[in-house]
């Protein structure tokens, strides 16, 4: 595997079309990396990529629907037959407030934000771990300490709460369990994987608020440059190397709710997350 790129280094971050995707992707390629932006759409990417071209970085567009299995394991498909080494994967893509189903059959933000970034990690795993030393960082959000304990009777039908907050919280928590798991079960090879909460964030994933409440609220959060330090710092910082599975709130490692330390919950939503993703992989 040969890779041109200024420090030698490739990422894939999800969602880096817009708020703290994009500037960690354009972050990312500032520093030297190769960088795959894998969205949903190529016309909200440009952007992006432009931005990056004009800093002299190197990155490139891939098609993801998270929602949606078959565009999961293309997107893969498609990085994986570019022979490249993968030194980062950043599960950063989430929504909030869009009620529903995945296309593969989920309540929407279980499915977009646990459910594809799960088949995405499996399907990269290897990879990851024939270019490591390597990193796995995954945006969760504090938001996990309002569910009490991780439940999955819910994940398989429509969103029921009206706002989706109950979904939300949960999902944030299957994330950071799901980085307790990632970790027992890569130790050794060399990647390791962090959760991440990036504080409360003037981005677009406020959307479903009515828009006036929205400008007020975004006064209050901090800017999308702010937002993406901790998952930088996660995906970069030489002194994390040997730290795999934590949570870190303002680049700092923390305790996060006891419901997020639940080891047995953390192996029943991998097993379970792994039984749905079988017929596909
Ligand atoms: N902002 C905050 O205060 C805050 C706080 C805690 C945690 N977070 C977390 O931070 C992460 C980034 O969010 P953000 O605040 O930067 O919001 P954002 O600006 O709305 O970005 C979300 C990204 O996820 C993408 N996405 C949504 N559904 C997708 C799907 N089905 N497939 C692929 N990509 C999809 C969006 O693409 P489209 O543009 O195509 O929709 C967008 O690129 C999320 O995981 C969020 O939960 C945010």
């Amino acid at each position: 595997m040969t890779t041109v790129t200024a420090n030698g280094k490739v990422a894939l971050v999800t969602g880096a079309n817009s708020g703290i995707g994009r500037v960690t992707a354009r972050e990312l390629a500032r520093q030297g990396w190769r960088v795959f932006l894998a969205c949903r759409s190529g016309e909200k990417t440009r952007p992006v990529l432009d931005e990056i071209a004009a800093l002299g970085g190197q990155a490139e567009f891939l098609p993801l629907d998270l929602g949606d299995f078959a565009s999961v394991n293309a997107c893969a498909d498609a990085f994986l037959a570019r022979n490249l080494p993968l030194h980062l994967l950043v599960c950063n893509a989430g929504l909030s407030g869009k009620r529903g189903m995945t296309a593969s059959g989920f309540e929407m933000t279980f499915g977009v934000c646990h459910m594809g970034h799960f088949l995405l990690t499996e399907r990269l795993r290897p990879r990851l771990s024939d270019s490591a030393p390597a990193r796995i960082v995954v945006v969760a959000s504090k938001m996990h300490r309002w569910a009490s304990y991780m439940t999955l009777d819910w994940v398989q039908q429509p969103s029921r709460t009206p706002g989706t907050l109950r979904e939300y919280c949960l999902t944030k928590l299957a994330n950071i369990l799901f980085v307790r798991e990632l970790a027992t079960r890569l130790a050794g090879s060399g990647v390791t994987a962090y959760a991440v909460h990036p504080g409360i964030v003037a981005t677009d994933i406020w959307r479903s608020l009515p828009g006036p409440l929205a400008a007020l609220v975004k006064r209050f959060m901090v800017t999308p440059e702010e937002g993406a330090r901790t998952s930088l710092h996660c995906a970069t910082a030489p002194e994390l190397a040997g730290e795999s599975g934590r949570y870190y709130d303002r680049c700092k490692a923390v305790e996060p709710a006891p419901a997020a330390q639940d080891l047995h919950a953390a192996r029943r939503l991998w097993e379970a997350s792994e039984a749905w993703v079988r017929p596909v992989l």
